[in-house]
């Protein structure tokens, strides 16, 4: 039987932060070998929001960088550009043609950025159609995502079942993969560690970097434990390794802060070793973003051909 399929994408848009690996990257890199799996660099998504080309190019390689760093094995993942799918935005087009403004206007993800400040673009409004195409070109079984996109992963299905009822059966309803524990990872103001909300602690950064988000950690002083450190904590050790090391720490943030610069920079090190070898051959990483972006476009063109026939465009 033909394995299901998994796929899943990260904008290029800044840094990576652990919120991303543990939302995101991590449910991929638990689950892919048991899948076809397809991880994407979405780099038109990030031109909504940044119009920097020096920028965008560094951030794309850094996110290829990122997934080989964490652990991801480009022989059993499809490691693909989004922006060398020409596919996407042309799906896009066609489910922005069959789904209504007002359902568009709803999306939160779309209302949260605009009430930030971010510009209201076309591109910004349409971007959950883009997201659909990503995932139903693939005919995708799952999705995993920080649990800030499941309304994007509604929207999905909802392309798919207003395309289907339109022109017949031809996409597969995806479903996502949202882990609970880590749906969704406080930043250093216990908001939601956001790349926009300045507020994040780097996956990649250097031990000073990493040490200096945690020490500027806002700190709670009403409990026994400081909450949001222990909530980052919790990503890196079990609860019945962190009660001696909270019990001795009590009230003591500076030595807890310390105690989790420690466990992240363990857990980092290797990951990040891992990350600078292949940063010191780019042309091996350009090569990886090739091969799978020609692969992801074989694919994507088969499904095309089918789209164009049951819209009536193909002869
Ligand atoms: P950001 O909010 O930092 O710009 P993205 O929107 O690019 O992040 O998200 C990339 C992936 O990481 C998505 O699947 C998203 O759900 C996940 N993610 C982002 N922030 C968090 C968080 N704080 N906790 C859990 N998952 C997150
Ligand atoms: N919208 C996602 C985010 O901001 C990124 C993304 C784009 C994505 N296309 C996707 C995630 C397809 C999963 C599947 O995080």
């Amino acid at each position: 039987m033909a394995k299901k399929r998994l796929l899943t994408g990260l904008q290029p848009s800044g840094v990576l932060h652990i919120g991303n690996y543990f939302g995101a990257l991590r449910p991929f890199l638990d689950t892919y070998g048991e899948f076809q799996s397809f991880l994407m660099i979405a780099d038109y998504h990030a031109l909504t929001t940044l119009k920097n080309p020096k920028e965008l190019n560094e951030n794309i390689m850094g996110v290829a960088l990122d997934y080989l760093g964490a652990g991801i094995d480009p022989a059993s993942a499809t490691i693909f550009q989004q922006s060398r799918v020409s596919q996407h935005t042309e799906l896009a087009w066609i489910f922005e043609c069959l789904v209504t403004v007002p359902f568009l206007s709803q999306a939160h993800a779309y209302k949260d950025k605009i009430a930030k400040g971010l510009e209201a673009n076309a591109g910004l409004f349409n971007y959950p159609m883009l997201m659909a195409a990503d995932i139903l070109l693939y005919d995708t079984d799952v999705v995993p995502v920080g649990k800030d996109q499941k309304q994007h992963l509604e929207y999905a299905r909802e392309a798919a079942a207003k395309f289907n009822n339109a022109f017949g059966e031809t996409f597969k309803e995806p479903g996502e993969l949202i882990v609970e524990s880590v749906a969704t990872v406080p930043g250093t103001d216990g908001q939601k560690m956001s790349k926009s909300y300045g507020n994040t602690i780097p996956l990649f950064g250097t031990k000073d970097e990493i040490a200096k988000s945690v020490m500027s950690m806002v700190t709670d002083s009403t409990g026994d434990k400081p909450e949001h450190v222990y909530a980052i904590h919790c990503l890196f050790k079990t609860e019945a390794e962190l009660t001696p090391i909270y019990e001795s720490g009590r009230r003591n943030y500076k030595a807890l802060k310390e105690a989790l610069i420690g466990d992240i920079e363990e857990f980092v090190a290797p990951m990040r070793e891992r990350r600078t070898e292949y940063a010191m051959q780019p042309e091996k990483v350009k090569q990886i973003l090739e091969e799978g972006s020609d692969k992801a476009r074989g694919i994507a063109e088969a499904k095309m051909k089918d789209i164009r026939k049951k819209l009536g465009v193909a002869f």
